[in-house]
């Protein structure tokens, strides 16, 4: 983990309240799709961790929706500026535990790390399944970017405005799989573990100092306490205590 200035690249608002922000500068230690960055803003105490969607040896791209103050700062900054980040931090998916049919499985704007996973899975040369669930169509992010992969992704929102109307446990039961990687809302979290023979779940958590120094992130599991910033985001479904 290193703190970097990073250059904000461009920022651009993709959806209403959700924002693209590509910053440059040495990202090469970046190993993992579902990996995060803590973002520094200034006049506030505590970085803001956002997941990583895409990234390269020199730059990263990530997804993010206004819901106070932080995000709010963060989606006015301007090409040009920099910003004081750590990263990378956490474990990310692990695609060596892959099965021989994946399914990723995103909730709102638990999907940009899912949007990396695929990219990785499918440069290995599997390409997997994929379900994004949204409330509404104007919430919808990424399906785009998953077509440009080979992937056709099943869109499911609770409205029933796009896709499949219900949750993305209902696109689930149509599915064959025997492996899920998920990220996105608890509740969602917690109807896949339930439906998903194995897999891997990202959490959300609020966290402090997001490298592992202040447990103020930590939960319980079968195997003891961890963190979610240092020894997560990503738990595996058999260490989870539900
Ligand atoms: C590992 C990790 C990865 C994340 N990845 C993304 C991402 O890719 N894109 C994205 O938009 N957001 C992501 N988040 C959530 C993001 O960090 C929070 O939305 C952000 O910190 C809120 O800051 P704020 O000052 O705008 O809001 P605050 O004023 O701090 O909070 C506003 C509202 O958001 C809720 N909130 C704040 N932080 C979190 C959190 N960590 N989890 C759940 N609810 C929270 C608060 O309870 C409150 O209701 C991630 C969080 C973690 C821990
Ligand atoms: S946020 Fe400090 S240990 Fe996780």
């Amino acid at each position: 983990m290193k703190r970097q200035m990073l250059k904000v690249d461009g920022i651009r608002e993709i959806q209403h309240g959700i924002y693209s922000l590509t910053l440059t500068g040495d990202c090469s230690e970046i190993s993992a799709p579902g990996q995060f960055v803590n973002i520094k803003l200034d006049g506030f105490y505590l970085r803001r961790p956002i997941s990583i969607c895409r990234f390269g040896t020199g730059s990263v791209t990530l997804l993010f929706k206004v819901v106070g103050q932080g995000t709010k700062a963060l989606a006015e900054v301007k090409p040009g500026d920099f910003l004081d980040v750590l990263l990378p931090l956490g474990n990310g998916f692990d695609i060596t535990c892959c099965k021989e049919q994946p399914l990723l499985v995103g909730g709102g704007i638990g999907v940009p790390p899912l949007y990396g996973l695929a990219k990785a899975l499918v440069d290995t040369g599997i390409t997997p399944q994929v379900i994004i669930g949204f409330n509404t169509a104007d919430d919808l992010i990424l399906t785009e970017e998953f077509r440009a992969l080979g992937i056709n992704p099943i869109v499911t929102t609770a409205d029933g405005s796009m896709g499949i109307k219900g949750f993305v446990t209902d696109a689930m039961k149509d599915l064959n799989y025997d492996y899920v990687y998920t990220c996105g809302p608890e509740p969602m979290l917690k109807a896949v573990y339930d439906a998903a023979p194995d897999g891997q779940f990202s959490f959300e958590a609020r966290m402090a100092c997001g490298f592992g120094a202040c447990m103020g992130c930590t939960c319980e599991t079968k195997y003891g306490y961890k963190r979610i910033c240092k020894d997560g985001p990503v738990l595996y479904k058999e260490e989870i205590k539900w």
